[in-house]
């Protein structure tokens, strides 16, 4: 869904001038809330501001647009949409302190700013002709300690991003760019939301000093994950993809803030809709604080890879053609939880004799192939009646894995908006990001 006519660029009409105060013999501190340019000439006026104090914004009209003598943007530079600017060249640009926001030009081919070095916050979104960035070295936030807002790259023909240096930052959403393959990012911390999805087929994605993430999903597409040095992630992790065959987490510890009962937020891990996905790996994975859900595939017949798994807070819910499920250090679950294993070929009484189950303190009843096997502490294992769960019933446990997927993202959404984006543009984009189908 594109936002063809955004209410706030009504703004971008309000030009005005409001001081000059002149630094040396060329070059001017220029003040002024917005200034809005239409034409080359409203540019070459500009060309003794060697800093803008507010922002600027491109007219719809300008067609090719010649940035000169402009150093610093101490605002947001932006292109509205609908924009029928061909080029922007910006030779001498170096700085721009809020965002750079370019959004729905159409026909922009050519993007140069050989100079630019400092960008507050990045969004490029529905620039189908953009092949590159058009950075001439590496641009990144004004030092270490600044929190940048958003990358967001959404349906460009950009084909690399190597450029961005960003290291702490609140979203990173890189969506619908058919030309990227390789998404490597030297980030390190990503607060918010990290989303990838429908890029370049088979992408590898690669953020070898990620240490955290707020929430991490990667959709179709995806053919590697290379996080390497993750250990925790706030929410949820949600994978679907049809490209990856293997997958894996190697330092990820925790999926979930705290072990407390009161944090309401869904924190889970869920892996569906990847067809060619046969084996996962997350070797130091002990603590998920809501769910661990996994809808496998008719070529995934081994469910293994949580060698220290201990804990799943609620629910586990796992369907698939697994012929054996391997959770060794798994321990009891809460009262309330539901643990529920639908895989035809899994030998449901030898699973549940093991002793995770055997030595456990399990108040959750287990449904294995629709069998309920009742580990209610003080008594033996014990078969319960043979309760073949109904359609209704596997289609509400089934519909659960999306309903917690939308629960997760509204309380991501809702959270990060409220700390991040009050200083920012509105967000844009209507729609959250969905699980890919
Ligand atoms: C102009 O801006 C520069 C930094 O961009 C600043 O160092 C300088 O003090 C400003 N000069 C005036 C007169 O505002
Ligand atoms: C814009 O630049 C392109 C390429 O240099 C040129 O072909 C085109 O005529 C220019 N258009 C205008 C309106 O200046
Ligand atoms: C983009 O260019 C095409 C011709 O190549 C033109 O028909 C169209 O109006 C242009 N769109 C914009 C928004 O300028
Ligand atoms: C990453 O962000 C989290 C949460 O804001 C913070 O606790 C942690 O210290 C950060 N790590 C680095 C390496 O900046
Ligand atoms: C991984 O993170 C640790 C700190 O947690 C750091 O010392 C190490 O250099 C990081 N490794 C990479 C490849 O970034
Ligand atoms: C993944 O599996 C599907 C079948 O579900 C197949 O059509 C497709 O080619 C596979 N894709 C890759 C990238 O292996
Ligand atoms: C689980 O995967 C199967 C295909 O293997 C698909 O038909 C089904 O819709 C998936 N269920 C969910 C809830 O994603
Ligand atoms: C469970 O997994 C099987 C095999 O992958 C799939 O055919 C079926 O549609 C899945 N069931 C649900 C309810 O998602
Ligand atoms: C577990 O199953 C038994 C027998 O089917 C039932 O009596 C008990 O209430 C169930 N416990 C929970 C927590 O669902």
């Amino acid at each position: 869904m594109r936002l063809k006519q955004p209410k706030f660029y009504v703004l971008s009409f309000l030009t005005t001038i409001t001081s000059i105060t002149r630094v040396s013999s060329q070059t001017f501190n220029c003040t002024a809330e917005l200034q809005t340019v239409n034409s080359q000439s409203d540019l070459d006026e500009l060309s003794n501001c060697g800093t803008l104090s507010g922002s600027l914004s491109l007219g719809r009209d300008i067609v090719n647009a010649t940035i000169n003598g402009i150093q610093t943007i101490r605002g947001a530079f932006r292109i509205p949409y609908g924009a029928k600017v061909q080029r922007v060249e910006a030779p001498d640009l170096a700085f721009i302190g809020g965002i750079m926001h370019l959004n729905g030009a159409l026909n922009l081919t050519f993007l140069n700013m050989p100079s630019l070095a400092n960008v507050g916050s990045i969004r490029f979104e529905d620039l189908p002709r953009l092949r590159t960035l058009g950075f001439g070295s590496q641009v990144g936030s004004l030092n270490d300690e600044f929190t940048s807002i958003q990358l967001v790259v959404w349906d460009t023909a950009i084909e690399s991003l190597k450029d961005i240096i960003y290291q702490k930052i609140e979203t990173v959403q890189i969506n619908e760019n058919p030309n990227l393959m390789d998404i490597n990012l030297p980030i390190k911390n990503i607060t918010g939301v990290f989303a990838v999805r429908e890029n370049g087929e088979g992408t590898k994605v690669s953020l070898p000093y990620l240490e955290s993430a707020g929430y991490v999903s990667m959709g179709a597409a995806v053919g590697e994950v290379n996080l390497p040095n993750l250990t925790w992630v706030e929410t949820s992790v949600v994978i679907s993809s049809r490209s990856l065959k293997t997958l894996e987490f190697p330092n990820l510890v925790n999926i979930g803030k705290e072990r407390v009962s009161t944090n309401t937020r869904q924190a889970s891990l869920e892996i569906s809709r990847s067809p060619n996905l046969t084996e996962i790996s997350f070797p130091k994975l002990e603590y998920i604080m809501s769910d661990l859900r996994i809808n496998g595939s008719e070529k995934w017949a081994h469910l293994k890879g949580f060698p220290v798994l201990e804990t799943v807070a609620r629910d586990i819910v796992i369907n698939g053609s697994f012929t054996d499920i391997d959770l060794p250090k798994l321990r009891a679950g809460d009262r309330a939880s539901t643990f529920w294993i639908n895989s035809p070929e899994v030998d449901c009484t030898d699973l549940i004799g093991r002793p995770t189950f055997k030595d456990g303190d399990w108040w959750t009843n287990i449904t294995c192939n629709g069998r309920a096997f009742d580990l209610s502490p003080n008594d033996p294992v014990r078969e319960g009646g043979e309760k073949s769960l109904s359609g209704g019933a596997i289609g509400g446990i089934v519909v659960g894995v999306i309903a917690a997927i939308g629960v997760a993202l509204v309380v991501v959404f809702v959270c990060f908006r409220r700390k991040g984006y009050t200083h920012s543009l509105p967000w844009n984009r209507s729609e959250l990001p969905k699980i890919p189908g």
